[in-house]
């Protein structure tokens, strides 16, 4: 027998976003020594200048706290009406229990719904498709989503490939119901043959081994991860446009995962976009902070440039799996970024 309810079928939209950064700004010149690099070839092939590095008492706990409780703030919601919250990291640095939950315990909510997503760098979009749909359909109200990554404790600082590259930091939305539309479909997916691309080794298991070859770090394929994001992205990033019901002339502004600054310039001339849609290149002052780069970014720009509050922006996160998702959203309105 059918049940007896009728779903909400609502619409939904970030009412507010927050960011954290950590206090300590590493210059490329702080790197380049153990990597034989200089800070030429990594602005010229990266576009990064400099990077935030979390401290010893600044973990991917707190910092996920203090972006939250800026966009909560500024949101005007209260944590105790808060649904649920979903973190995307892959740095929190316990199997179980969840970063959520002992997220949710210190925001001053230990009761509501709370779990981690591990996609990476495209772990933010498909939380906030997650959250958006757990709002149209009635099951919450209002979700937090944070990115937050503390990549400088997977990161071996000699590796040439990553260590110039990663970062840390957080990011956070708050999602809740809307009468207009301000979230659009999820366009999602997945490239598993090129998982091998992005990896973080040994395992767990191999850690047992009292031989083990030491700490889990992320290596990377670069230039087979950069080919992917430079040629599959882009049409993936119009697909979502096009769900939405819009048009790159109908954009304000383009927040992409912040990777390189090549790989977002690459994808913006390959989407032809107009010249009047904004571009967030965060990764210059934030490098690579993974779950975290496409909410900072998003933060960085609506402090730039206020009058994009309330404006139509595309997201879109891709990375290890290789994993992506994009949406067409209403970026918070103006009296949320305070
Ligand atoms: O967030 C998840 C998704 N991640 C990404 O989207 C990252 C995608 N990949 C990239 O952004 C780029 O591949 C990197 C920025 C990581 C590397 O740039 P690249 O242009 O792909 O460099 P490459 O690996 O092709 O190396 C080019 C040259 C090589 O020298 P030769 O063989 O041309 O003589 C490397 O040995 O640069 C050399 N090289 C370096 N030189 C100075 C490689 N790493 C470095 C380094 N400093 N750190």
């Amino acid at each position: 027998m059918a049940l007896n309810f009728t779903p909400k079928n609502r619409n939904s939209r970030i009412l507010a976003v927050g960011a954290y950064r950590p206090s300590r700004i590493i210059p490329n010149s702080h790197i380049v020594d153990r990597i034989e690099s200089s800070d030429e070839w990594i602005r010229e092939r990266s576009g990064i200048e400099s990077r935030r590095f979390a401290g010893p008492d600044e973990s991917v706990i707190s910092m996920a706290e203090a972006a939250c409780s800026q966009a909560l703030t500024r949101s005007g919601i209260l944590m105790t009406q808060v649904d649920a919250v979903i973190v995307a990291t892959i740095t929190y640095p316990f199997q179980t229990p969840s970063a959520a939950t002992e997220l949710i315990a210190l925001l001053g909510n230990p009761k509501a719904a709370a779990f981690d997503i591990s996609a990476a760098c495209a772990g933010f979009c498909y939380g906030v498709g997650m959250a958006s749909d757990l709002i149209r359909s009635g099951s919450a109200n209002y979700v937090l989503v944070v990115g937050v990554e503390k990549l400088s404790d997977f990161t071996d600082p000699d590796d040439r490939g990553t260590a110039f590259i990663f970062a840390d930091g957080a990011g956070a939305v708050i999602i809740g119901p809307s009468e207009a539309a301000g979230i659009g479909p999820t366009i999602w997916g997945s490239d598993a043959t090129n998982r091998d691309a992005i990896l973080m080794t040994p395992s767990w298991i191999d850690l047992k081994n009292p031989e083990s070859l030491g700490w889990p770090d992320i290596s990377m394929q670069g230039q087979t991860v950069f080919r992917w994001a430079v040629y599959q992205m882009a049409p993936i990033a119009l697909e979502a446009l096009t769900a939405a019901g819009l048009t790159p002339a109908m954009l304000d502004a383009f927040i992409p995962h912040q990777a390189n600054m090549r790989i977002i310039d690459a994808m913006a001339k390959s989407m032809k976009l107009p010249e009047t849609v904004a571009i967030a290149r965060d990764v210059r002052v934030s490098g690579n902070t993974s779950a975290a780069s496409v909410p900072i970014a998003m933060d960085s720009l609506l402090t730039d440039r206020p009058d994009l509050h309330g404006k139509t922006a595309l997201i879109i996160g891709f990375g290890a799996g290789l994993v992506y998702a994009a949406q067409a959203i209403e970026l918070p309105a103006a009296s949320s970024n305070k």
